[in-house]
């Protein structure tokens, strides 16, 4: 028998398998369908202080190799997050990392208290196609700061959730600083899509974020940079998990755990067969448990 499970941050999971911010959309009945597919954690929808309604359509664009995504941050605002998270709370065994976006201290510590049903906070620093409501907070190293350190100040447990754009090491450098318990990595990329015949961008929200296979190896570069740096951090290593494998690779270059978000789209089965993937290769390698094998590739 291997060991599946791990801790994250000081969360237990029974196994590294995350459900990634977005994906679900604001839904308890798909965040208990993750559970139920064998989910070791379930992220929320980033959420804002007030509603934001997001762009218009068409607000995703599928590629042979990923997905491009401008849905502009659509969301209940945190009074109503506060309400679903709770249901979810009641419903799911599982933890549930709360998603928020905000620019300031004050906003994101409002956020969390209307929010409460939570087992950790993900700062959301790095929706790459929303402005100027501190999504973007790559480019604000100490922004990130101040935020972290309120949070922290709070006693929350916070992860980072970070791009793979600008000076990541940096933003993160700043948010260890202020005591930040984990980081979430990567985002996605930002990208864009034209249509050759109407001749104009084909997203809603013109510039969206690239997510699924494409920007696996530029997860696992970033992935293997915060360890190198900070071995003691963990990280929920996301981007292109699509199978066993990308998972693997993930934990090997440092992640604790693993995110999983486009690939869902194929259906929440992808949960157990990247799992019973994890179990196997752990098996035949002679391993006997995923944290056995976090950051071996750095040695
Ligand atoms: C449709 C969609 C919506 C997303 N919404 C969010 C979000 O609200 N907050 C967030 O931090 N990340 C969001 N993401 C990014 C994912 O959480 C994840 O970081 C990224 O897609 C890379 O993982 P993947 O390749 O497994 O999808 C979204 C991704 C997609 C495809």
């Amino acid at each position: 028998m291997v060991e599946l499970s791990v801790e994250v941050a000081g969360l237990r999971l029974r196994n590294p398998v995350v459900v990634a911010s977005g994906v679900l959309g604001v839904s308890v009945g798909l965040m208990k369908r993750a559970e139920d597919a064998g989910a070791g954690a379930v992220t929320s929808k980033t959420v804002t202080l007030n509603p934001r309604e997001g762009y218009p359509n068409p607000v995703v664009y599928e590629l042979d190799y990923g997905l491009v995504n401008s849905m502009g941050l659509p969301n209940p605002g945190a009074e109503e997050m506060g309400r679903i998270l709770r249901e979810a709370r009641r419903v799911l065994g599982i933890p549930v990392i709360a998603s928020i976006g905000a620019s300031t201290p004050d906003e994101a510590l409002r956020i969390a208290e209307a929010l409460e049903g939570f087992d950790a906070l993900e700062l959301n620093a790095s929706c790459p196609h929303v402005k100027g409501l501190g999504a973007d907070l790559m480019s604000d190293p100490d922004a990130v700061y101040g935020i972290v350190s309120a949070l922290k100040s709070s006693g929350y447990r916070v992860f980072l959730k970070l791009s793979p754009h600008g000076d990541y090491l940096a933003v993160a450098r700043k948010a260890y600083s202020a005591g930040v318990d984990g980081f979430t990595a990567i985002n996605t990329a930002k990208a864009m899509v034209i249509d050759v015949y109407a001749r104009k961008p084909v997203l809603g929200g013109v510039v969206g974020g690239l997510s699924g296979r494409a920007i696996h190896p530029i997860a696992v570069r970033v992935v293997y940079e915060l360890h190198r740096e900070f071995p003691e951090v963990p990280v929920i290593g996301t981007g292109g998990v699509e199978g066993w494998v990308e998972a693997v690779e993930l934990i090997l270059a440092g992640a604790s755990a693993v995110g999983v978000g486009t690939a869902l789209k194929r259906g929440f089965e992808v949960i157990g067969e990247i799992l019973g993937g994890i179990e196997r290769y752990l098996r035949d390698e002679g391993f006997p448990s995923v944290e056995s094998i976090v950051g071996l590739a750095h040695k």
